[in-house]
């Protein structure tokens, strides 16, 4: 590929600004200044830009403790959105929310630049796993969790079966193995519960970091991303 593409595609500048750069000597291949911005480069190719090491990885994912009072959505112009806490770098670079939270709604929610592994990990056929706590306005009870486990009919579809563990009498941690919209509060709406505090503790094989504060990210491990890769039934070197 290009050097300007490829600089410019891993969100170094635009086409014109990754010219001048190069124009200018400040970038090198392979230990060489470069001067040609069309100069031809392949993947392993090691690039410095003011003598700094480019990031070369073809995707980035991330982790966030998502806040409450956030959006998940693409920029809005009137909300705040869960987009507005990420650095520029990671929009220009493509990445995207995998999936939703409501916007009351807080703890893991992951974004990627990968395409195929955001629609994979979202595809109703994976039966990705997710866990949230749920803290509820009535006492939940064993009736509760044997209503979860048979799988309910929400009127537009019926759930897979689902995991409630009580934790405390207002507070289960619950399983639930696909992600359709409000499905959380939906369930516990059924049994004559109401969600007041919803939090997302994991999703497929991850974990929230708990060092991230509410509204921090971070990116993810190669362990991670491999994990994910292997859920969403992907091979493991696509980072
Ligand atoms: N289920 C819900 O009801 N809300 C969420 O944000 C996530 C799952």
């Amino acid at each position: 590929m290009r050097l300007d593409r490829r600089l410019s595609e891993l969100a170094l500048g635009t086409r014109r600004e990754v010219q001048a750069l190069i124009r200018q000597g400040l970038v090198q291949v392979d230990g060489q200044t470069v001067r040609d911005p069309g100069t031809h480069t392949d993947d392993t190719a090691e690039i410095l830009v003011r003598g700094m090491p480019v990031d070369l990885r073809r995707n980035r994912s991330l982790m966030m403790n998502k806040p409450g009072g956030v959006l998940t959505a693409a920029r809005d112009r009137k909300q705040k959105t869960v987009m507005d806490l990420l650095p520029e770098v990671y929009l220009s670079l493509g990445c995207m929310p995998v999936g939703r939270l409501d916007r009351d709604t807080t703890g893991l929610l992951l974004f990627t630049t990968d395409g195929e592994l955001n629609h994979r990990l979202l595809s109703p056929a994976r039966h990705v796993d997710k866990v949230y706590r749920a803290k509820v306005d009535l006492m939940l009870t064993q009736e509760d969790v044997r209503r979860f486990e048979e799988g309910m009919d929400l009127g537009d579809f019926v759930t897979r079966p689902a995991e409630l563990v009580i934790e405390d009498s207002l507070t289960g941690i619950v399983t639930i193995h696909e992600g359709r919209f409000h499905q959380v509060k939906r369930m516990f709406e059924k049994v004559g519960k109401t969600v007041l505090q919803l939090d997302r503790l994991a999703f497929g094989p991850l974990r929230l970091d708990e060092n991230l504060k509410a509204g921090e990210f971070r990116e993810l491990t190669d362990e991670e991303i491999a994990a994910l890769h292997l859920a969403a039934g992907m091979e493991a070197d696509r980072a």
